[in-house]
């Protein structure tokens, strides 16, 4: 019988995941960046965004638009099915290689289905695996009101929330198509979307430690370049303390 290899190969090292937040003003820029940040990230990368927790029309969940609007407020968290994202990045990154394509975790899959979004685009979790860089995984998460429920600012190792001015705001989503025409005007705004999100604003300034908060106005690229910046100096800094315990 051979003798036992004095030094058998060691088990490829599992790195935690990265997670990185962006939150904000609608249509401050935070899709437009996460996406960006997960195409150019040296390692492997994922991202969930908050738009595809958004619950169907259907559901009883949803606060009415106050009068006279008609239909629904969707721009509160009564709008998002938090408890379903948690769970799912929970269980993302708990497992010790996640799967990166939706059709490998069913819970994922459902993700890139239309669930109830507010655009009138589909956001899916997407996953990209870059296994040679040495550098920790990162999971992108991103959404509008993604700081307003503990767990996830806690299970952010950076945050990020992109404002706007009132009129920016304005400007950029009249540019824009929703899945229900209501959401897109003058009235909605006011009523619905501006004051929820000044009511957040106030509670992520107040409540949510470590927040680096950008001017959604500022160049794509002034903002990529500060984020990714960010973000690098933060996996270069795990790199260098797992090797040092290594
Ligand atoms: N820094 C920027 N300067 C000018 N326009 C921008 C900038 N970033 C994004 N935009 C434009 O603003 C619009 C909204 O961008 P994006 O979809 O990324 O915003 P969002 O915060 O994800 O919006 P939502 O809250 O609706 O999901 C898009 O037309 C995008 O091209
Ligand atoms: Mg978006």
């Amino acid at each position: 019988m051979a003798a036992p290899d004095p030094c058998p190969p060691a088990a490829p090292r599992q790195r935690r995941w990265r997670v990185v937040g962006i939150s904000g003003v609608s249509s401050g820029g935070k899709t437009t960046l996460a996406r960006r940040l997960l195409s150019a990230l040296p390692t492997t990368a994922a991202y969930l965004s908050q738009d595809q927790y958004l619950l169907p029309d259907t559901h009883p969940g949803h606060p009415p638009a106050p009068p006279p609007l008609s239909g629904l407020n969707k721009d509160t968290l009564r709008s998002v099915d938090v408890a379903k994202m948690e769970a799912d990045v929970r269980r993302f990154l708990a497992e010790d290689s996640p799967a990166l394509e939706p059709e490998d975790a069913p819970f994922l899959a459902e993700r890139k289905a239309f669930v109830g979004s507010a655009l009138a685009a589909p956001n899916p979790f997407v996953g990209r695996l870059r296994e040679a860089s040495g550098l920790p995984p990162v999971l992108i998460l991103e959404g509008f009101l993604l700081f307003g429920c503990s767990f996830f600012p806690t299970a952010c190792d950076l945050r990020f929330f992109l404002t706007l001015t009132k009129e920016q705001c304005r400007a950029r989503r009249s540019r824009r198509a929703f899945t229900a025409s209501a959401m897109g005007g003058g009235e909605y705004f006011e009523a619905c979307v501006w004051p929820a999100y000044e009511s957040y604003l106030r509670e992520v300034a107040a409540g949510v430690k470590g927040v680096q908060f950008l001017d959604g106005a500022d160049p794509p690229d002034a903002l990529f370049q500060k984020v990714y910046g960010n973000v690098v100096e933060l996996l270069r800094s795990a790199e260098e303390a797992e090797g040092a315990t290594s």
